[in-house]
């Protein structure tokens, strides 16, 4: 009897063994498949980021709209196409024609670089930048350390920095401005330009040199400080692709901010995003002052579009995106 249970006991090892055996080898070879899958297709694959999630891998919502080959900035060989050019000058009613804009940007070049220093991906580095938005949710936050960390720091228009330190953070790296949101930027910052109109490249050029006396729609700094070897224009045709392929043409044109957010998907690897979201009324209120305009609501601006795009974009870990107090 007590051998018969022994060879039971046994032949049950046996069976048990046998069976995590088999799993052990269903599991293997399931990822060779898969190995031997994305090998063979390497567009699934982003070869150039190492970061744990990258930006530029698979489906969706990123795919649906993202377009690798319009370029975000200006350089001097660049030229703009007319259909961008008539979108474009439709924003802020410009009145003057693609030669004067032609002309004006090559006189940029004379004076800024002529290509944006931009990081280039690479397998051995993992490019992950912060977008700091001016929503009032970043009051008593607390994320200055969180913002504080990245390689590039995107900030934008009149956000403050001073007093705001352990909510936004103190390093910038790239700061976004128009003329009649401009700020004196340190030698280490990057100028970027948003221009909406031939005026604003007239401004850049005249506000880091001779200075500038036109009139806009509010004042405009006539001078501002700021390193002329670090300024970047951005392309209006880039401006163009997210209205339509990003916004499905909705609002009259895109916001500064979403324009930031969709600018650092197609130049990080990995994102976060900070300051974003309207208050309770609805309104774009800001972290360091009381709202003055109880109507502003987002502006000419698609801002629960825009918002539900940096959801779904949070959702499907394209982006890590920071709500806010
Ligand atoms: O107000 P301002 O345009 O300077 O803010 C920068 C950007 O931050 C906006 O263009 C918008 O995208 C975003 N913002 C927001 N919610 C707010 C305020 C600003 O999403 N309450």
């Amino acid at each position: 009897m007590e051998l018969f249970l022994f060879k039971e006991h046994h032949k049950k090892k046996m069976i048990s063994k046998v069976k995590v055996l088999l799993a052990l080898l269903c599991v293997t070879v399931v990822f060779v498949y898969i190995g031997g899958f994305m090998l063979q297709n390497p567009h699934l694959q982003d070869e150039n980021c190492i970061c744990k999630k990258c930006t530029y891998d698979n489906e969706n919502l990123f795919m649906e709209h993202f377009n690798k080959s319009v370029e975000p900035f200006l350089t001097a060989k660049y030229s703009l196409p007319d259909d961008a050019f008539n979108w474009w000058r439709r924003l802020q009613n410009e009145r003057r024609n693609y030669d004067v804009y032609s002309k004006t940007v090559e006189g940029l070049f004379e004076i800024f670089p002529p290509s944006p220093d931009i990081k280039e991906p690479s397998p051995d580095h993992c490019r992950t930048c912060a977008v700091v938005g001016n929503s009032g949710n970043l009051k008593g936050s607390r994320y200055g350390p969180l913002i504080n960390v990245h390689d590039v720091i995107i900030r934008m228009n009149t956000g403050r920095i001073k007093g705001y330190e352990a909510d936004v953070g103190t390093r910038t790296t790239h700061w976004i401005m128009y003329p009649e949101s401009a700020m004196d930027l340190d030698n280490n910052t990057h100028l970027v330009l948003f221009p909406f109109k031939i005026q604003d490249l007239e401004w850049l050029r005249k506000a880091l040199t001779t200075g500038f006396s036109g009139t806009s729609y509010m004042p405009v700094k006539s001078k501002i400080k700021a390193n002329k070897d670090l300024v970047m224009v951005f392309n209006p045709a880039f401006m163009k692709y997210i209205h339509e392929t990003w916004l499905e043409k909705k609002g009259k044109y895109p916001s500064t901010g979403f324009m930031a957010l969709v600018l650092a998907l197609h130049i990080c690897d990995e994102i976060h995003v900070f300051g974003f979201g309207a208050d309770k009324d609805g309104n774009w209120s800001h972290y360091w002052e009381a709202l003055k305009d109880k109507r502003l609501r987002t502006g000419v601006h698609p801002g629960s579009h825009e918002y539900e795009t940096i959801l779904k974009l949070a959702r499907q870990l394209k982006i890590k995106f920071y709500k806010g107090w």
